[in-house]
């Protein structure tokens, strides 16, 4: 006889999400629980069990200054569409001032003279869409610049998943992930010299300290829009493992960009990059700035690292099939082109774990 009930779980893994999952963890190190925050919305709209006349989803990601809250956003467009530029983007410093609110809508019917295409049109939403993906998502970075009026506008977004722009045109929202990021009471503070945000008081008192931080967002965002966001995510400060990960995520958009370049440019040496953990460490130290999460980081790999290589591309120092070794000499980076077949012993000399 069979029994009357049968047992499902809730945490069986489904591949779609799996995959998606590790596809944000490759590019965001760390972040966990934004990463989670997406998934269980994305969820509902797989299933088609998200709510009707409401955007799929919408985010508050608030948090210390580069930690990686639009670094996600662009990880999740990578993730839905493979292209993280389909997103629609509005920075809320370009839109702080009053009238800046036509610049979203577009003009008004009485206006005289060039009439604006307005950003929030439908066409501009659903840029990413495809014959398969018909998903938008779009993001207000420095929410907390935002005027307003464009906080009463998102507000109306998050309620209704509907908005009249010019020419009496209908934007609907049902079909859009909507992420807000801001710095709003952490830019302010110096995380690392007021006595009550110490960093080791945000891990040990953290609870206490998202509460606050929220508080600040209600005050200053008006607590009918932070309670109408679906997901609340305050992004952690980076640790030093974290940025050593994120440092590796960097060497390997690199190693892509020349892949890259090898294949569509003609003339562009196809070759290998190595570079030694001493170098690793000695980049690290350039790049390890608190107050700046990962950018400072960001900017040693994308442009320090980057001209030197550029620059022996350039003077044809670097020939195909060559292996560039990155090393430390002197407290300098040393640019050594390895003979084929050569042991690269300087790699494996006080080797360590980037994990570590
Ligand atoms: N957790 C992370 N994982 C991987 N890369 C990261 C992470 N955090 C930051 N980065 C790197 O640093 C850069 C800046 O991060 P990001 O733009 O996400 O900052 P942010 O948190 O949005 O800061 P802000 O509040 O100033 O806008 C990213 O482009 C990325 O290269
Ligand atoms: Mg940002």
């Amino acid at each position: 006889m069979s029994p009357a009930y049968r047992d499902v779980d809730p945490s069986k893994s489904s591949p779609v999400v799996d995959n998606l999952r590790r596809s944000m963890r490759e590019r965001v190190i760390g972040q966990t629980e934004a990463i989670e925050a997406i998934l269980r919305m994305y969820k509902k709209n797989l299933a088609g069990l998200n709510i009707p006349g409401k955007p799929l989803g919408s985010f508050l990601f608030l948090g210390p200054t580069g930690v990686g809250k639009s670094e996600l956003v662009k990880a999740f467009a990578e993730g839905i569409y493979g292209d993280s530029s389909k997103v629609l983007t509005i920075n809320c410093t370009e839109l702080s001032e009053d009238h800046f609110i036509t610049k979203l809508i577009g003009s008004p019917p009485s206006y005289v003279g060039d009439a604006v295409e307005p950003i929030l049109s439908q066409e501009n939403l659903d840029r990413g869409h495809t014959d398969k993906v018909k998903i938008s998502i779009m993001v207000f970075e420095e929410f907390e610049k935002a005027d307003y009026k464009i906080k009463k506008l998102l507000l109306q977004i998050l309620e209704e998943a509907v908005l009249v722009t010019n020419k009496n045109r209908k934007t609907n929202f049902e079909r859009a992930f909507i992420f807000m990021t801001s710095n709003i009471g952490l830019r302010e503070i110096d995380v690392s010299s007021q006595p009550g945000f110490k960093p080791a008081k945000i891990t040990s008192d953290r609870e206490r300290f998202e509460k606050t931080l929220l508080n600040v967002a209600r005050r200053e965002f008006s607590p009918e829009l932070v309670g109408r966001v679906n997901e609340k995510v305050i992004f952690k400060p980076l640790s030093l493992a974290e940025l050593r990960l994120i440092l590796e995520v960097q060497i390997n958009n690199l190693r892509r960009l020349i892949l890259g370049q090898a294949s569509t440019r003609q003339g562009f040496p196809q070759f290998s990059l190595l570079i030694t953990e001493e170098a690793k460490e000695y980049i690290l130290g350039l790049g390890w700035n608190p107050k700046e999460g990962a950018r400072q980081l960001r900017h040693v790999v994308g442009d320090i690292l980057l001209a030197d290589i550029s620059q022996l591309v350039i003077t044809e120092q670097i020939q195909p099939n060559d292996t560039l070794l990155v090393n430390l000499d002197s407290s300098k980076l040393k640019y050594s082109i390895q003979a084929v077949g050569a042991f690269p012993e300087a790699l494996f000399k006080n080797r360590r774990s980037v994990r570590s």
